[in-house]
């Protein structure tokens, strides 16, 4: 197997990103360069993402996004094998967008293309920061999607949970939202929970302890944004804070846990990694729990550098020489899937 350096187009939700990585015949990585550009600010003054918004600010600066990539990387066009971009999930006129401006590139070099699944970005992200060998157990948590995936490979995914309504991000922000808290709430949570107290608060245990491997956020969200309403001290708004980040933490922790049991029965000790990934990655709570639980259960545990927990292209890059080295490639009539489960 050949060195493999491909660019990498992410533009399914709010962030318009390039990146280049380059895949050594050993299985090693190297990321070139990873741009990403908010639009943070954009969204802001709705709350939330506006997918209009979105797909007509990709449109302006997609080309300089994807130029500065190759520049940062120190390349010309010349030097790429390969373009991977993500084709959904994820809003669809911008999913379009990045998938246009790859297929372009891609017909202009005559390069092959790669129409990458989102959740499999997330899937290989971890493998950017680190050495992590297939397969592992994967705990993918974003603003869209809340699964439990085993994955052996690039397109050998198994999913054995998933939300039954919402996902963890999403119950992050909208209870942030609730509580006056600014966009994205996930991390205005986190830096207000910082030092409370989160006994001071009573919340449903959503599913804790059950069979299976499913999440629930739902009842959480409801008893979370009724409590907010009366809360107005700061210390106790610090404190409800904290209580709603544990309680987010603690079914991911139980939920994982189940999940940790079917996956021993079926690999042996030196199998046994926990990865997780997507945007709630990066809370701290979260990933204090998961470390402890994967301590107890005899796992190792990794998460992604945060650059890479949130969405950037690299991993998409990444996905897309995972799958060329396996002789896997797109055709330049790819279609922008706006659902498209793993
Ligand atoms: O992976 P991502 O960037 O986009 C999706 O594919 O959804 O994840 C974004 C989600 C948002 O819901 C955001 O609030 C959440 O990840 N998030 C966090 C933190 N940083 C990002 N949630 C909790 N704590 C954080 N520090
Ligand atoms: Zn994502």
């Amino acid at each position: 197997q050949p060195t493999l350096t491909v660019l990498g187009v992410e533009t399914s939700c709010d962030e318009t990103a390039a990146a280049v990585v380059r895949r050594s015949a050993d299985g090693s990585t190297e990321v070139l360069s990873s741009i990403v550009a908010s639009q943070i600010a954009a969204h802001a003054p709705f709350g939330g993402v506006v997918p209009e918004i979105a797909a007509r600010a990709h449109v302006e600066i997609i080309d300089q996004v994807i130029l500065e990539a190759m520049r940062a990387a120190g390349l010309g066009f010349s030097g790429l094998d390969g373009v991977a971009a993500t084709a959904g999930p994820g809003l669809v006129g911008g999913v379009m967008v990045g998938l246009s401006a790859g297929k372009a590139i891609a017909l202009a070099r005559g390069l092959p293309l790669v129409a990458v699944n989102h959740l499999e970005g997330h899937a290989v992200s971890a493998r950017l920061g680190a050495e992590i060998a297939y397969p592992f157990l994967l705990l993918l948590v974003s603003g869209g999607h809340c699964q439990l995936l085993e994955v052996a490979g690039v397109g050998r995914c198994r999913r054995v949970g998933s939300t039954i309504d919402d996902a963890a991000g999403e119950a992050f922000d909208k209870i942030a939202k609730a509580m006056g808290l600014p966009y994205p709430g996930g991390p205005a949570l986190e830096t207000l929970a910082e030092g409370g107290d989160a006994g001071r608060f009573a919340l449903p245990r959503a599913l804790l302890g059950r069979e299976g491997c499913d999440f629930s956020f739902s009842g959480l969200k409801t008893a979370a944004a009724r409590m907010a309403d009366g809360v107005t001290d700061p210390t106790d708004r610090r404190d409800l804070a904290a209580a709603v980040q544990q309680a987010i933490a603690r079914q991911l922790a139980d939920r994982t846990a189940k999940a940790m049991v079917g996956y021993a029965r079926q690999h042996g000790p030196g199998e046994r990694r926990l990865v997780v990934a997507g945007g709630v990655a990066a809370n701290r709570e979260v990933r204090r729990a998961l470390t402890a639980l994967a301590q107890a259960q005899g796992f190792l545990f990794h998460a992604p550098p945060l650059a890479y927990c949130t969405d950037n292209a690299a991993m998409i890059a990444l996905a897309g020489a995972e799958r060329l080295a396996e002789g896997l490639s797109d055709g330049l009539d790819a279609v922008a899937r706006p659902r498209w489960p793993l």
